[in-house]
């Protein structure tokens, strides 16, 4: 005899149906079970060693390179002379030909309250050839330094390639920890992604543009060597009107080129580039984008123009993340999301990084486009043809991790972890990148986050594993 009536055998297949689509409803991803130990971030004193000045006469510091073309056939090469604006050229030679060429840089200080900057030297290196080791000297018959690079193979849908992602990066002792972690993680990365926030130099009174030196002292090791791809973030700003100083971005804008102009844009602080298989689009959070201004002509212009057969990956960075499920920074980015997500979906981005958020955050292929104030319709939902957005703020700064999260984690949101860290993403073909992302208390190697990225153009298969 069955002891259960039809109707109790009802209210329970009723309960368990609610009971699992509870289950469903909540299920977000994964936040990590490793927690970090609560430590403070602090500044690396001026006395560090990664912060000491080379010896010499006038000799050339805070050597950085980024890629000077739209298409990786040059290198921005910038130093800063402390004592005289002499030494403006840049000698160089493939390590093939040994044929030294010459070229001419430009000078540049300025002032920011009391501080006046060293001479910024800026000098564009042309018409290289691809996937080529050059070594270059600066400085001149006082203290000249050498150091080299590779140039990247010449721009193909199959080609192979190495980024480092790193944001938020600050001159702490966990600062230090990312950028050892990078340089020895086997993967080995050609050129670095970097999302915004760099010194944090205004976090000290008056802005104190000494940590903007010290800086690119420390970071010279990593990108005297390879180019780092430079976003502005609200660290750039250093707007300052009650010290008299109202023009915003100064000390960055002077410090690091970047060619915008080979992409059409107006200004430094959106542009684009091309390097071996990969479209690079740079925007700017903190620069007007809303209908009609420069940046959003810019970027409606530019994403048709990109030709996936050419360049199959198309990557975005941005400091302010459009999806962020921790309690900081909280919908900072919902506005260039509303401006700008559509476009991305319809041009299928494959991956937008993001820094801002002390903190790491890996999302699933989401959208959020339907809404249109009056429809309801405000959840972001699963959709192929969008990016995978990735916050990777956790570089070591000053102002320490965000460890508070919303609960439940979201669906949208695949793995998050308050870490500091960096990442990779190893382009294989057209079709397949492997990215991972490391972080600082794992060994070099130890990938504490990782998956198969499928490139959307050419191989949109789901990746998600739920
Ligand atoms: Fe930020």
């Amino acid at each position: 005899m069955n002891p259960l009536s039809s109707s109790s055998i009802c209210s329970i297949v009723i309960i368990s149906i609610l009971v699992s689509n509870s289950v469903l409803l909540c299920i977000g991803g994964k936040t990590s079970i490793y927690v970090r130990k609560a430590e403070k971030s602090v500044e690396m004193p001026l006395h560090s060693d990664v912060f000491q000045a080379p010896s010499g006469y006038n000799a050339p510091q805070q050597v950085h390179i980024t890629q000077g073309d739209h298409i990786g056939k040059a290198v921005i090469v910038s130093w800063v002379t402390q004592d005289e604006p002499r030494s403006n050229t840049v000698v160089y030679w493939s390590e093939n030909s040994k044929e030294k060429k010459k070229a001419m840089g430009k000078v540049y200080t300025y002032k920011f309250y009391n501080y006046t900057s060293g001479y910024i030297h800026h000098c564009t290196i042309r018409n290289l050839e691809y996937d080529t080791k050059y070594y270059y000297v600066v400085g001149d018959r006082n203290s000249m330094r050498k150091f080299w690079f590779t140039t990247p193979p010449e721009v193909g849908p199959d080609v192979p390639y190495t980024f480092g992602i790193m944001g938020d990066l600050g001159q702490t002792y966990a600062s230090n920890l990312t950028l050892t972690h990078y340089e020895k993680n086997p993967l080995n990365g050609q050129a670095v992604l970097f999302v915004g926030d760099l010194s944090y130099a205004d976090n000290h009174p008056n802005h104190d543009n000494v940590r903007w030196d010290t800086w690119a002292r420390f970071v010279e090791r990593s990108v005297a060597y390879q180019p780092w791809i430079w976003t502005a973030g609200n660290h750039e700003i250093d707007f300052a009107p009650e010290i008299g100083e109202t023009k915003p971005f100064k000390p960055y804008t002077h410090r690091y080129h970047v060619p915008y102009r080979a992409s059409q844009s107006t200004a430094p602080f959106w542009y684009s580039i091309k390097r071996a298989s990969t479209y690079i689009i740079v925007l700017s959070s903190y620069s007007a984008y809303g209908k009609y201004t420069p940046q959003n002509q810019w970027l409606e212009q530019e994403l048709p123009k990109v030709n996936r057969s050419e360049t199959p990956w198309l990557i975005v960075l941005m400091h302010s993340p459009w999806y962020n499920s921790y309690s900081y920074h909280y919908m900072e980015g919902e506005t260039m999301r509303v401006m700008y997500e559509p476009w991305f979906v319809e041009h299928k981005v494959d991956i937008v990084l993001s820094g801002h958020v002390h903190a790491y955050e890996r999302s699933e292929r989401i959208s959020n486009v339907a809404y249109n104030i009056v429809n309801g319709i405000c959840s972001p939902v699963k959709d192929q043809s969008a990016p995978i957005y990735i916050t990777i703020g956790d570089g070591g700064n000053i102002e320490g991790l965000a460890n508070n999260m919303t609960e439940p984690q979201p669906e949208y949101s695949a793995y998050r972890e308050a870490s500091f860290g960096h990442a990779i993403f190893d382009i294989k073909n057209r079709t397949h990148a492997h990215y991972s992302w490391h972080r600082n208390h794992d060994g070099y190697a130890v990938e504490a986050d990782s998956m198969w990225f499928f490139n959307r153009f050419w191989n949109p298969v789901d990746e998600s594993s739920r």
